[in-house]
């Protein structure tokens, strides 16, 4: 297939910047639309200079301007986003405007393309689901209306829903990916709440590392170069349309024992503090127990498996950190 032309929106995000370092790489051109809210231009500036590069700073609610961007493309990877529960949190309504209204006006803009859209969502969607492995087919459980931290999960939900209403009345091109805890460098520790964001920094600074309630509670972390794959696997596999895949490492891991193997990584023995998720979050904060992806989907489909092990990604993630401590630091 000869050279092909991607927008990434949210491609100076954490995720977005190397699914853009990945998509150059293979010989793509790339154009990135991100409005910076989060994202980072020296998270892509290496890459100003490349004649097959264009980063337009704007919102994917502009549609006019999602509409010429999306018409000059083969495919759109729609990552923007106000992502996590923390910003959500903060402004709930801005948070359910782009996630809701931004993912519509890019599916309208690549329908009139006739372009395939691949949609960036979330485990966070299976909510407070008991049944683990989560499954792509499962019901998902989640919290009362009254409690804003469930409504990133709505949003996206919602975004899933308009995929699939836009592939199956109008014969839209849309596949859904489900990321599970995504990590590695360019990950922000004053960000939306990434624990291994929180905990390396925490050690860099001589401790204590703080776990939100007793630290029993797992997630499955997954590398961005993983990530990345899975994504890319999902835009180039043609019987990904209409599906939704989770897109995660199927490695189990509590907080505490996260915290252990940050340390051991450190080679640091640092004093680590429970605190309640109360304290934390607020008074009706709920976390979701465990966290843990299906991958049969996406391995028979995509063809793809998570294959970098924590204790490499975390080795890969502190070396960056180390080197951008920096940037971090309050001036
Ligand atoms: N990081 C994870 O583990 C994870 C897990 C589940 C889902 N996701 C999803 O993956 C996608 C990327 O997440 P990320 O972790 O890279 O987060 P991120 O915050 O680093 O990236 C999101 C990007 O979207 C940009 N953005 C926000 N509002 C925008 C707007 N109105 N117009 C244009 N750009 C806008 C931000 O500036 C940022 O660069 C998101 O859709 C997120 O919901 C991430």
């Amino acid at each position: 297939m000869g050279k092909r032309h991607f927008l990434v929106t949210g491609g100076a995000g954490f995720i977005g910047s190397h699914l853009v370092d990945a998509l150059l790489e293979a010989g793509n051109a790339v154009t990135v639309l991100d409005d910076l809210s989060v994202g980072k231009e020296h998270h892509i500036a290496h890459h100003f200079a490349r004649p097959d590069f264009h980063f337009v700073k704007g919102s994917v609610l502009d549609s006019s301007l999602v509409e010429q961007l999306v018409a000059a493309v083969d495919g759109v990877y729609h990552l923007a986003a106000v992502v996590g529960v923390k910003y959500v949190v903060e402004d709930p309504l801005h948070g359910m405007q782009v996630n809701v209204k931004g993912t519509e006006t890019v599916l309208e803009a690549a329908l009139h393309r006739g372009c395939k859209v691949v949609l960036a969502s979330s485990s966070e969607t299976y909510g407070k689901s008991p049944q683990v492995p989560f499954s792509e087919e499962d019901n998902v459980l989640l919290g009362a209306t009254s409690i804003p931290r469930w409504s990133y999960a709505v949003a996206k939900l919602l975004d899933e829903h308009l995929a699939f209403a836009y592939y199956r009345q109008e014969g839209l091109p849309t596949a859904i990916v489900r990321y599970f805890n995504a990590y590695g460098p360019r990950l922000d520790p004053r960000g939306y709440g990434s624990v291994i964001a929180r905990f390396i920094s925490q050690a860099l600074d001589g401790g204590p590392l703080t776990v939100h309630g007793n630290g029993e509670q797992t997630r499955s972390f997954t590398f961005v170069k993983d990530t990345v794959r899975g994504t890319i696997a999902a835009m180039e596999t043609p019987e990904s349309v209409g599906l939704t895949f989770n897109i995660g490492n199927p490695r189990e891991t509590t907080m505490n024992r996260l915290a252990q193997l940050i340390q051991e990584a450190l080679g640091t023995h640092l004093e680590i503090v429970h605190i309640p998720y109360a304290e934390a979050y607020g008074a009706d904060f709920e976390d979701t127990p465990r966290r843990l992806p299906d991958v049969r989907r996406a391995r028979n489909i995509l063809g793809f498996e998570a294959t970098i092990p924590l204790e490499e990604g975390l080795r890969q993630t502190i070396l960056w950190f180390k080197e951008h401590r920096h940037e971090f630091i309050p001036t």
